[in-house]
């Protein structure tokens, strides 16, 4: 038996002499005078291996593969300046190998046509640049558990199949369930956290979330992961301090571990450096304020779209608050300002370099009959949501949450333009394969 050392071991740990055993898969291929170079691509990295003529029992078996074929060598280490990582592979034996076909993605036909990438995305996952960003939303995805658990939240599971909207019914998906009709595919968890917290307090979940988007755009998809927190006895101004420690704690953590995959995709991490707490808190009056400034035709009351976002973000070079909303661009169950009525207790963040809105929050109603004349006042059936207004009625206390869009997160960390770059394998009004 042989041990196997990954690309990253034989980088950093192999001397000069060493022989080791790689496996992987053929990342580039090329053939030069007496040599065929292989770079061999793993889950950590590459390493470049050397298939020398005068070993035709190694050469003849390079000459055959293609761009992805996989294969186990040994060899012995040596360094080499023009290599990735200043070290190749002088391969003496081949151990297994799997030629396979000829692979249908080729590099330079890479970026010209995203349907077909799209198509073929059960391949294309192996790229370079997916391959940065899976390991990035790996990290964002463990910086959001870390930063719950550690802040005294507990981590719950909520149902996907639901009965009612959380988000308003034009973005609902109904399911085939049986013989019922009034069954859909969860908008968000928020309902059930509510619940939740009477129980215990401080909870959070993480889990997919559906739309029924009608419209294709960049930060749109029909399914996506949502992180989601709810707190009792909280305050708006609690949402927003949970909210930019999360944001920090995540890009921080990015920063530290994954300065690799950021610079494969081109990330201006400086802008990264720049999200700190406090994020600056802007109410809604102000936002519309700039805006018109810009010659934005908006008034007090209109709900601001992804052209708004940008053009606000533009003011600004980190996370921001906007708070303050309008009830009537705001779902039924955000609570009224006291001071102010006409506008709720409720909070987005925009991320900067014009990625706008990437969490959704705010203080919910706690009083039953406040809560009945909303649900009516929006059209809605209070039967619907009998057993939302019964958590009113047992122990109601003030408490606030938010969702934040993880895969928007991811997108803008990245610096991605286009959601569902951020995603695997993405879902929107086309696309459900593969
Ligand atoms: O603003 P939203 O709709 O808020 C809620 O769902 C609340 N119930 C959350 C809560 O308070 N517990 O969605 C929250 C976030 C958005 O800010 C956005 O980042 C993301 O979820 N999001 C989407 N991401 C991708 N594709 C979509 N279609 C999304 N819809 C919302
Ligand atoms: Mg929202």
């Amino acid at each position: 038996m042989y041990t196997i050392w990954t690309t990253k071991q034989v980088l950093q740990f192999a001397k000069p002499g060493d022989e080791v055993v790689l496996r992987g898969w053929v990342y580039r291929k090329r053939e030069f005078r007496d040599k065929i170079f292989v770079l061999l691509r793993d889950g950590e990295g590459v390493v470049q291996l050397v298939f020398a003529k005068d070993r035709p029992e190694v050469y003849d078996i390079a000459a055959k593969l293609n761009i992805e074929s996989s294969i186990i060598v040994k060899g012995v280490v040596k360094e080499e300046q023009r290599a990735p990582g200043g070290k190749e592979v002088h391969v003496s034996d081949v151990i297994w190998f799997f030629v396979g076909e000829p692979f249908p993605i080729n590099p330079s036909a890479a970026q010209a046509d995203s349907e077909y990438l799209l198509d073929v995305r059960h391949l294309w996952i192996r790229s370079r640049k997916m391959w940065a960003v899976l390991r990035i939303r790996h990290t964002v995805f463990e910086a959001i558990h870390e930063y719950f658990r550690s802040r005294g939240f507990y981590e719950v599971q909520c149902p996907i199949f639901v009965s009612a909207a959380v988000e308003g019914g034009a973005t609902l998906f109904p399911v085939k369930y049986f013989d019922r009709e009034d069954v859909y595919l969860t908008q968000s968890a928020q309902f059930y956290l509510e619940a939740l917290i009477y129980s215990l307090e401080k909870v959070y979940t993480v889990a997919p979330s559906f739309r029924a988007e009608p419209s294709r755009t960049r930060r749109h998809l029909t399914e996506f992961w949502h992180a989601e927190a709810e707190m009792a006895w909280a305050r708006l101004h609690d949402v927003m301090n949970v909210c930019e420690e999360l944001i920090t704690h995540v890009v921080r953590k990015v920063l530290d571990e994954r300065l690799e995959e950021l610079s494969i995709l081109g990330r201006d991490t400086e802008k990264l450096e720049r999200v700190k707490p406090p994020f600056p808190r802007v109410l809604y009056d102000e936002a519309i304020e700039m805006l018109q400034k810009m010659g934005f035709n908006v008034k007090w009351g209109d709900d601001l779209g992804a052209d708004e976002e940008r053009a606000l973000m533009q003011k600004f070079d980190t996370p921001i608050h906007l708070y303050g909303f309008p009830e009537e661009v705001k779902a039924f169950y955000h609570k009224n300002d006291p001071q102010d009525p006409k506008r709720t207790l409720s909070v987005d963040v925009l991320a900067p370099e014009g990625y706008g809105e990437i969490i959704g929050g705010g203080e919910r109603i706690e009083d039953p009959d406040e809560l009945v004349r909303k649900i009516k006042k929006f059209g809605l059936r209070p039967e619907d949501y009998y057993w939302y207004i019964d958590l009113r009625k047992y122990g109601s206390v003030p408490h606030a949450g938010f969702g934040l869009g993880v895969d928007r997160l991811v997108m803008w960390i990245c610096g991605l333009d286009h959601i569902r770059d951020a995603v695997p394998f993405p879902r929107d009004i086309r696309r459900v394969k593969p």
